[in-house]
């Protein structure tokens, strides 16, 4: 007696998801095709309002991906050499990579074992190490809601405002996420996303958006993301970049907008099965009091490298798909290492949770297309590897 193959389970899942809108996204095309506006056409007004409606935020600005995102930022911030900016070492290589490319210094903070987010107590203590040192002057804290799980974003901001520094959000893993009532892109001074395919809103190539409640940095992102333009085209009011989102991806994320609000749903409701299947038995993330994570990445902490790698085969085995998101600490990185060393050049202290995770994490299946069979299966696996 033959079996059938069980049905296979993708690690983000594009294709369910094209399958519903394959009608919009060809017509969308077809429009710019017909008009011609590849750049700053109307899609990139209209996925603007559609991104600040959703959110809450009071301006959207489209820009050509989550990194330019983080850039124009603190580009309109003019952060650069002298300025330290505080940000995670347990997180994609962008969000440090942005203030070295613009000549700042990035001091890494260690992270929360259950949340995997800033720990403001460390922030705190290096913060005052970087005062004392005297030599950079303390201008921005780069929080990341990783992998969808909000920030501490009311302490950040208060001890931003304290000390007069920049508090930029990172939800390029966590668009749809919320504290409070308030979605992501409504807290800190400004929030960047990413529209990278596999974000929880993305497009079908590279883009990213920056939302902000003040409109005078607004105004100043989107001169940034056209060569510093001025009130008339050729009128260059300050260094700026090429940075703008295309009217073809603005196209993409309008066909797919009204999707999110369910597929946030779905990917909760997908979490919520991991959870009753680990219970007591695999370390599942702690989403924060008063949060809604997005659940753009599902990951759960095993006791060990040893425990990973066992778990990795078990899944491998039975046809599953996993991911190490970050199998090393930024400080770790060849690029960074000296900066990180330079960075509180009296002593860095250690970050300990951010070395442990890059060898306990795993990244599990997670879409909203994700059924209750499939999340058992992933599950069952996990188990048996442990
Ligand atoms: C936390 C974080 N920051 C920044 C980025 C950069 O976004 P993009 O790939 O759109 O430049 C990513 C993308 O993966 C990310 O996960």
């Amino acid at each position: 007696m033959s079996t059938a193959a069980p049905r296979p389970i993708a690690f983000f899942d594009m294709k369910a998801q094209q399958a519903l809108i394959r009608a919009e996204i060809d017509a969308g095309i077809a429009r710019i095709l017909d008009h011609g506006r590849f750049i700053q056409g109307p899609e990139v007004d209209q996925i603007e309002a559609g991104l600040a409606a959703f959110s809450g935020a009071k301006h959207a600005v489209g820009v050509s991906s989550g990194t330019d995102a983080l850039q124009i930022a603190m580009m309109a911030e003019g952060i650069g050499p002298g300025d330290a900016v505080f940000l995670p070492a347990f997180t994609y290589t962008a969000t440090a990579e942005v203030p070295l490319v613009l000549g700042a210094t990035p001091v890494f903070v260690d992270v929360e074992e259950g949340s995997f987010n800033i720990d403001l107590a460390d922030l705190e203590r290096r913060l005052a190490l970087v005062q004392k040192e005297g030599r950079l002057r303390p201008r921005a804290v780069v929080g990341v809601d990783l992998y969808g799980l909000p920030a501490d974003w009311p302490a950040i901001e208060a001890l931003c405002a304290r000390h007069g520094m920049f508090a930029l959000d990172d939800a390029a893993q966590a668009f749809g996420g919320a504290l409070g009532d308030r979605r992501l892109g409504t807290h800190a001074d400004a929030a960047a996303l990413s529209f990278y395919p596999t974000k929880t809103l993305g497009c079908y190539g590279d883009g990213g958006a920056i939302l902000t409640n003040d409109a005078g940095r607004a105004e100043l992102y989107r001169s940034l993301r056209t060569h510093g333009e001025g009130k008339t085209r050729y009128e260059v009011q300050r260094t700026g970049m090429n940075g703008r989102l295309d009217s073809i991806q603005a196209a993409i994320l309008l066909a797919k907008l009204p999707l999110l609000e369910d597929e946030l749903k779905a990917r909760a409701r997908a979490a919520a099965w991991y959870e009753a299947h680990f219970a007591g038995r695999v370390q599942t993330p702690r989403v924060p009091a008063g949060a809604s994570s997005a659940w753009g990445i599902y990951t759960v902490v095993l006791p060990d490298a040893a425990a990973r790698g066992r778990v990795q085969d078990s899944m491998k085995a039975a046809g599953i798909p996993s991911a190490i998101y970050y199998p090393k600490p930024l400080h770790h990185q060849p690029a960074y290492a000296g900066a990180h060393a330079e960075g509180i050049a009296g002593g860095v202290p250690p970050l300990p949770v951010s070395e442990r995770l890059c060898d306990q994490v795993l990244s599990l299946p997670m879409h909203p297309y994700l059924a209750e069979e499939d999340v058992a299966r992933v599950a069952a696996a996990v188990i048996a590897g442990l």
